[in-house]
């Protein structure tokens, strides 16, 4: 984890929206470098750092926890009509603060299929999936919102307790064989960690508003399993033809084979010079599998 100074994010506050896997994890490494982190759930939590709020529901978050704000994440996707959750219910509120900066989670599925080619951010948007579609409307009005808005698009994201290895330990994975097909990846240790770089670095002029946060070695999921089994000493089940795996496979989960993409980080790594954690999923996996046994779960 690259150092940061403590004073240099001194007197910040943020509010994340949607504290889920990712909003948790940046807010803790938040928290880390002593500045206040309040993130939201819907339902109510029983710590003090958490507010309600629900974009489908009347529930707004309190007033009281937009005093001091300088900082804002969304981590909520897109509502089933292309909204987004918390521009159509805090836009208004958002632009009455004295905000330093907005950031927004947003997912690489708006390049859609590249046929295993590689995508940056400047190559067209070609959303095929319909999430993506919306997913695109989101950033456009984020990006239309008068905010000072940087957008990060995210391949799949793991970390520890969201890996293959659990997915192995409660026997609910797949082993599918699809040649030439990969997929990107990125822990969410670098998430946090980028956004944090990324935010230090505002008053650069080589300011970016969009950003891919991906790590350097996209590759075929079965590479990724086969690697998570031989890490636990387990022996990986025959894999599936893909062809024959369709049949068993969700509407959602077929639709993330629809679409083969190497997604670029030349921009966040070499231009912004950002230095990824785990440069490929071998160190992540093994960081995740660390904890696992600190935890004492195998
Ligand atoms: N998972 C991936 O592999 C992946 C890849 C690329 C991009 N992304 C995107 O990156 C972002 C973060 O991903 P994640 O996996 O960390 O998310 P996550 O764990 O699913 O958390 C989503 C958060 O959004 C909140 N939320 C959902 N609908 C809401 C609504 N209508 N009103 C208020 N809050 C709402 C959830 O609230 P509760 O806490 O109450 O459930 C939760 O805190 C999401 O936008 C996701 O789509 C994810």
């Amino acid at each position: 984890m690259v150092k940061f100074a403590r004073n240099s994010f001194k007197e910040k506050k943020f509010i994340i929206f949607g504290g889920g896997f990712s909003g948790q994890f940046i807010a803790n490494e938040i928290r880390n470098l002593g500045c206040e982190a309040l993130t939201s759930s819907r339902q109510i939590q029983k710590n003090t750092t958490s507010f309600v709020f629900d974009s489908l529901s009347s529930v707004l978050p309190p007033e009281n926890i937009f005093d001091g704000t300088t900082h804002v994440l969304s981590c909520i996707p897109p509502d089933k009509s292309g909204k987004d959750p918390v521009l159509s219910r805090l836009h208004n509120k958002l632009k009455s603060l004295d905000l330093e900066w907005v950031g927004y989670l947003s997912t690489t599925g708006v390049y859609g299929n590249t046929f295993g080619e590689w995508v940056t951010e400047k190559d067209p948007v070609k959303p095929l999936q319909d999430r993506s579609k919306r997913r695109l409307q989101c950033e456009r009005s984020w990006l239309d919102s008068n905010l000072p808005i940087q957008i990060f698009r995210l391949p799949g994201i793991y970390g520890p307790g969201r890996s293959t290895f659990e997915s192995i330990l409660k026997k609910n994975i797949k082993v599918i064989h699809k040649p030439n097909q990969v997929f990107s990846r990125i822990h969410v240790a670098d998430i946090a960690n980028a956004i944090i770089y990324l935010i230090l670095k505002i008053n650069n002029q080589n300011f970016k508003q969009i950003i891919n946060i991906a790590d350097n070695y996209p590759t075929s999921q079965i590479e990724v399993i086969e690697h998570s089994y031989k890490l636990l000493g387990l022996k990986m089940p025959k894999p599936i033809n893909f062809d024959d795996a369709k049949k068993l496979l969700s509407p959602i989960a077929l639709s993330f084979w629809e679409e083969n993409r190497r997604v670029s980080n030349t921009l966040l790594c070499k231009d912004l010079g950002y230095e990824l954690i785990h440069k490929n999923y071998k160190s992540g996996l093994q960081s995740c599998l660390e904890i696992i046994k600190e935890k004492k779960i195998i």
